[in-house]
């Protein structure tokens, strides 16, 4: 069999062997990463839908692959999905590979991917503390909490604008270079980052925080960071973001 294979090698010129060899290899490292990013969709949609982050058919999330996006479909339980029904559309939303149609909010991901080449996975959800605050036009922006200052910042107000509109991509244009995750008013939250396990945690820090901030109310009473203490924590921030970098965090499988 090998001497088969190698005799049929040797009828083609070895460069066209090789170039050949090579598409495969290419085109099976992307089919890999593709698989790879549906098994994690699926499990952040299910932890999303777990932690209470979404109900019923709420929320979306996506992954750039390439110069493709792998996004939620619309109108079905995000922690419910099985990888086969993920699509696959282009910068511009077509789709390319799937069966459903693709969430309704996917011009809100691709502004977001334009808009910042360092971001590769973009995560919305209704937590409902969070919520609540994007609700009472609150913004989670003051600082309350060193943590939150290092590793989140500031979680603005975007005025509200209806679901599944360009309008809403509109409203969250003006965030979207300086802030990680924002809130969109009367509606839900919005976070990315350069892994999908970066744009979940911050979902998951934003309404830690939004709880934080709401036993403050409770309490009547908050001391704010100075600014001092601020400038110390930007520049830790650093610091914990080079280790970061240097030990990336897995996401189970
Ligand atoms: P899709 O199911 O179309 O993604 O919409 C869900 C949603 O959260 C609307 O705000």
């Amino acid at each position: 069999m090998t001497d088969t294979i190698q005799h049929l090698i040797g009828l083609f010129p070895q460069r066209a062997v090789s170039k050949y060899l090579r598409s495969l290899v290419g085109r099976m490292t992307v089919l890999g990463r593709e698989r790879e990013s549906r098994k994690l969709l699926v499990y952040f949609g299910r932890l999303l839908h777990q932690q209470f982050f979404i109900s019923a058919t709420d929320g979306n999330l996506s992954v750039r692959l390439d110069d493709r996006i792998l996004a939620t479909p619309t109108g079905m339980s995000k922690g419910m999905m099985l990888p086969k029904d993920l699509v696959i559309v282009d910068l511009g939303g077509a789709r390319i590979k799937g069966r459903r149609e693709v969430s309704s909010e996917i011009d809100m991901h691709l502004l977001i991917y334009k808009m910042r080449p360092d971001v590769r996975a973009v995560v919305h959800a209704h937590p409902y503390t969070a919520t609540g605050f994007a609700s009472a036009g609150i913004a989670l922006d003051e600082p309350l909490c060193s943590e939150v200052v290092m590793t989140l910042g500031e979680v603005p107000l975007a005025p509200y604008a209806t679901t599944g509109t360009t309008e809403l991509s509109r409203s969250l244009a003006p965030f979207v270079f300086k802030h990680n995750a924002i809130l969109m008013a009367n509606h839900g939250v919005v976070s990315y980052g350069e892994t999908l396990l970066q744009a979940y945690q911050r979902m998951e820090a934003v309404e830690h925080f939004a709880r934080i901030v709401l036993v403050t109310h409770q309490l009547g009473k908050k001391n704010l960071l100075s600014d001092t203490e601020i400038e110390k924590l930007l520049m830790a921030k650093d610091r914990y973001f080079n280790h970061w970098r240097k030990a990336p965090l897995r996401a189970p499988a």
